[in-house]
């Protein structure tokens, strides 16, 4: 297990659509998941996809107990999801600020669905089926598009609402990322 190196926006590996995993419950699988896992919590994240420590497989992690970035979330259940595949619930879409591990210091306001439907397996290969709303469902969206070369910024409508959170929030004392 290692904290690993997050790439930063900028860097072309972000922007690479990432592939199946093939394989369940390998060492390879479960050394890379330890990996990400020791790096979120290092890095303090809500969540991180492999594409961002150089991996091109479609795995993403996320849950948030309680974070001081995010201080009025819900909690979402630590999830390991791979090879996932997301069906929005409706048309009705929701904006929120988005931070990102690639895009440290900065926030942006992001609409994303509301509800959603998602699927996938764990590092097992038990397979994982939720309909989730809210924060929960932002999460997931964020990470998923990791796996297909989307960061936030790209999906910001207005961009008046980008910049740093020092400055967006002043005195609130968010983490940088
Ligand atoms: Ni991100």
């Amino acid at each position: 297990m290692a904290i690993r190196t997050v790439l930063k926006m900028g860097d072309p590996r972000l922007l690479e659509p990432s592939r199946p995993v093939e394989c369940f419950d390998t060492q390879e699988l479960h050394t890379l998941i330890a990996d990400m896992q020791d790096t979120m919590r290092a890095l303090d994240g809500a969540g991180l996809a492999a594409p961002q420590i150089a991996v091109g497989l479609q795995v993403v992690i996320f849950g948030v107990d309680h974070n001081p970035r995010y201080p009025d979330a819900e909690i979402v259940p630590l999830t390991v999801l791979i090879n996932p595949v997301l069906t929005a619930i409706g048309e009705e879409m929701e904006e929120g600020w988005e931070g990102c591990l690639s895009v440290p210091g900065m926030r942006g306001l992001v609409p994303r669905h509301r509800r959603l439907h998602y699927r996938g397996f764990d590092q097992y290969g038990k397979a994982i089926d939720r309909t989730v709303s809210d924060f929960h469902a932002r999460v997931v969206q964020h990470e998923c598009d990791h796996l297909a070369g989307i960061l936030y910024p790209m999906r910001i409508p207005d961009m008046r609402n980008f910049g740093f959170t020092a400055e967006l929030f002043p005195g609130q004392d968010l983490q940088d990322n």
